[in-house]
């Protein structure tokens, strides 16, 4: 995102930012697994199979651990806020015991490569709290606690907290961590290429032919073999199971401020109330922590401007934490499924060599970490314990979540259908003429939608306003300076190009 005097983007990436790129592949290749996408999903499978003695290459449109990955909050918790209740009604006991044991291992699994590769990532074992201040709510947490106990997590219910504030109650969760995400995955990524895994960035893969091998093609026309193909790109850039059906983007503003470490709250916590928000501190300059607290999500592309919901978010922490000086703000991207369990596994009913990881809902350290086991098992034979639970080709579950999957289709319909009845205007001036410094608009010019930013310096950029992904009208977001899809959540830089799928070609260039 952009950056304001004194406000710097993400955390992760400021104390650890890129270094020289990963050079892209420059002939074909041939591999035993590719994988797409070196996020925390997809850098975890490549991991995992090259221990089992894989060939494989991970390709990566922009940076390793940069995208989603490194703007999350970092949480490796199997506590994901209330859903342990709901899935006990929904998958049964024995689903909710399987997500909780899955998403503990992904929470073992993870110190244990990190003590394998002896990074210091800023590992710090804690509890996590989901917690209420409305005392309506309570009988809800008391029923969650009692849902996660009997998954197997030690979770109790408690009004404590450790945060500066009342609470009316909290599901508190013991045995959790957090970590510095890019400091874990860039030592991962080394340790993949130390075993003899192929990394490669600025690699965007555009082209997929499925078979006996598969066959991947890139932005510059190298061609790569692979017996098995992994889409880890967070929104699948390959949707041949229309999963683009089952999940929604959501949007989510984080802030960042130093606090003494004596003031600092000593776990992680969430709280569904107030559009949710998240809280938790990491190791900071002199001895102080970073309080970072994320919330205020939105669908991207909709809604109210984003500077007025980075101003809502920073005051809900200034009335709970007292006076801050935000030093970091930036945004972070997630997906949910419409059942609100990930989607990891073959890509559609006929998928014999091609998998996918995507759906985490906010979750994605655990479950990319969990993912990676679980699709490196598949790859390679063995069985799974999670392999039904996170298949993305259940059927049943959609059936039981019809209301949120049809809610989001009348959402993406609206988008889709009602932005093409948009009407032109007949002479006078346009929304351009009026268009401030930093401000987009999207108008109708000669028949097409165009998308009109004007820069700092005043100059215009226009671009074509439908997605490349399936033609929805995208939206400027002002506070990141960018164009976003309402509909499955791609983002494109001013000039057009990709910033985040599913879209893996450019808005064209316009001229008005
Ligand atoms: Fe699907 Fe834009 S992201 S239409």
């Amino acid at each position: 995102m952009s950056e304001q005097a004194g406000i710097l983007g993400s955390y992760w990436l400021q104390t650890l930012p890129p270094g020289d790129p990963a050079p892209a592949p420059e002939g074909d290749l041939t591999v035993d697994v590719a994988v797409v996408g070196a996020g925390v999903a997809g850098l975890s499978t490549a991991w995992e199979l090259v221990r089992r003695g894989r060939r494989v290459a991970v390709l990566e449109a922009d940076r390793i651990a940069a995208g989603v990955t490194g703007h999350t909050t970092a949480k490796l918790s199997a506590q994901h806020t209330l859903i342990y209740d709901r899935l006990r009604r929904s998958r049964c006991e024995e689903g909710a015991r399987l997500y909780a044991r899955s998403q503990t291992e992904a929470i073992r699994r993870a110190a244990e490569i990190a003590h394998e590769l002896g990074v210091d990532c800023d590992w710090e074992d804690t509890a996590s709290y989901t917690f209420v201040q409305g005392r309506h709510r309570v009988p809800e947490l008391r029923a969650e606690a009692e849902a996660a106990r009997a998954a197997g997590l030690p979770a109790e219910f408690v009004t404590e907290t450790g945060l500066p504030f009342p609470v009316a109650g909290a599901v508190r969760v013991s045995e959790q961590a957090q970590f510095h995400p890019r400091k874990y995955l860039l030592a991962l990524a080394d340790g993949i290429r130390r075993g003899g895994g192929q990394l490669y960035e600025g690699t965007r893969v555009v082209g997929l032919s499925e078979g006996e091998p598969c066959v991947l093609t890139t932005d510059r026309g190298v061609r790569i073999t692979a017996r098995d193909v992994v889409v880890a790109t967070h929104y699948p850039v390959f949707d041949r199971a229309l999963l683009f059906t089952r999940l929604s983007p959501r949007r989510e503003l984080v802030v960042a401020a130093p606090v003494d470490a004596s003031d600092a709250p000593d776990g992680m916590y969430i709280t569904p109330e107030h559009r949710t928000r998240s809280v938790r501190t990491a190791p900071y300059e002199d001895g102080r922590r970073l309080l970072i607290i994320t919330g205020e999500h939105f669908t991207p592309g909709t809604g109210r401007d984003v500077e007025e919901r980075f101003a809502t978010l920073t005051g809900w922490a200034a009335r709970h934490f007292g006076e801050l000086r935000i030093t970091h703000r930036w945004a972070t991207q997630d997906n949910d499924s419409t059942d609100s369990v990930p989607l990891v596994g073959p890509l559609h009913p006929a998928a014999h060599h091609v998998y996918v990881a995507t759906g985490f809902g906010g979750w994605g350290m655990t479950g990319g970490i969990m993912a990676g086991r679980l699709l490196c098992d598949q790859i390679t034979g063995r069985d799974n314990p999670w392999s039904g639970l996170y298949d993305p080709r259940r059927i049943a579950s959609v059936v039981r979540e019809g209301g949120q999957f049809l809610k989001h289709q009348a959402k993406v319909a609206r988008h889709f259908v009602g932005d093409r009845l948009t009407s032109l205007p007949h002479g006078g001036r346009t929304p351009v003429d009026d268009l401030a410094p930093g401000e987009g608009v999207v108008v109708p010019v000669g028949g097409r939608h165009v998308a009109v930013h004007r820069d700092e310096s005043g100059q215009l950029h226009a671009v074509a306003a439908r997605c490349t992904h399936m033609g929805c009208l995208v939206a400027f977001n002002r506070a990141e300076r960018a164009w976003e899809c309402p509909c499955h959540g791609s983002r494109f830089a001013p000039d057009g190009s990709v910033l985040q799928g599913p879209a893996v070609r450019p808005l064209r260039p316009r001229k008005i």
